[in-house]
């Protein structure tokens, strides 16, 4: 039915708004905004988890509606590996599920980088300067990855719907 097809549609670019909005609006944002108010390290770090913390309480359940309602939106022809490899839509559609299957690997990491154990370590001071440098720049490394496949995402859906 299209109007079913329309509402799931709304709900997939509802989703993907707050994933790679949220995700962009951190990166570009609130990063560097950040770094010219608070002086120290740990507070920073301290601040940006708080705020990762909160954001993941919409971003993750915003990526698993994507991928359910990714899924539905291309139910059929994921039922037909013939078309799949057949048709540049379908090789499309595969990269994509590529690419969101990395983009979930490199936000597990970043998330892993920086559990409570870590951020505890970090606020008691437990860690030395050098050690704070090298988790700091992996977080930052694998944050960018993640948002950049975000919009590299939007790249692939953009070709799904260009009819190329
Ligand atoms: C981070 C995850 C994702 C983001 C940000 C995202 C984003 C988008 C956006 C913005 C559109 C609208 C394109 C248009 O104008 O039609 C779209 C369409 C679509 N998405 Fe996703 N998507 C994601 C995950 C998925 C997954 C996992 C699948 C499949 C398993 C999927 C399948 C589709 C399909 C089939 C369309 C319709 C394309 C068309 O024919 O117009 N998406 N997606």
């Amino acid at each position: 039915m299209a109007l079913e097809q329309a509402i799931i549609m709304w709900i997939h670019l509802i989703c993907s708004a707050i994933w790679v909005g949220g995700s962009l609006f951190i990166a570009i944002v609130f990063a560097p905004i950040l770094k010219s108010i608070m002086p120290t390290m740990e507070d920073r770090i301290h601040t940006m988890v708080k705020v990762g913390r909160r954001f993941n309480k919409i971003a993750i359940p915003a990526l698993i509606i994507l991928i359910v309602t990714g899924i539905w939106n291309s139910h059929q022809l994921l039922s037909r590996p013939d078309l799949l490899l057949s048709t540049n839509y379908g090789v499309i559609l595969i990269i994509k599920i590529f690419v969101v299957f990395a983009l979930l690997c490199s936000y597990a990491v970043h998330v892993r980088i920086i559990r409570k154990d870590v951020e505890e370590k970090i606020m008691r001071k437990e860690f030395n300067e050098t050690q704070i440098l090298k988790l700091r720049k992996k977080i930052i490394i694998v944050g960018e990855v993640t948002v950049v496949l975000s919009v590299l995402v939007l790249f692939l859906a953009a070709l799904l719907n260009s009819g190329i």
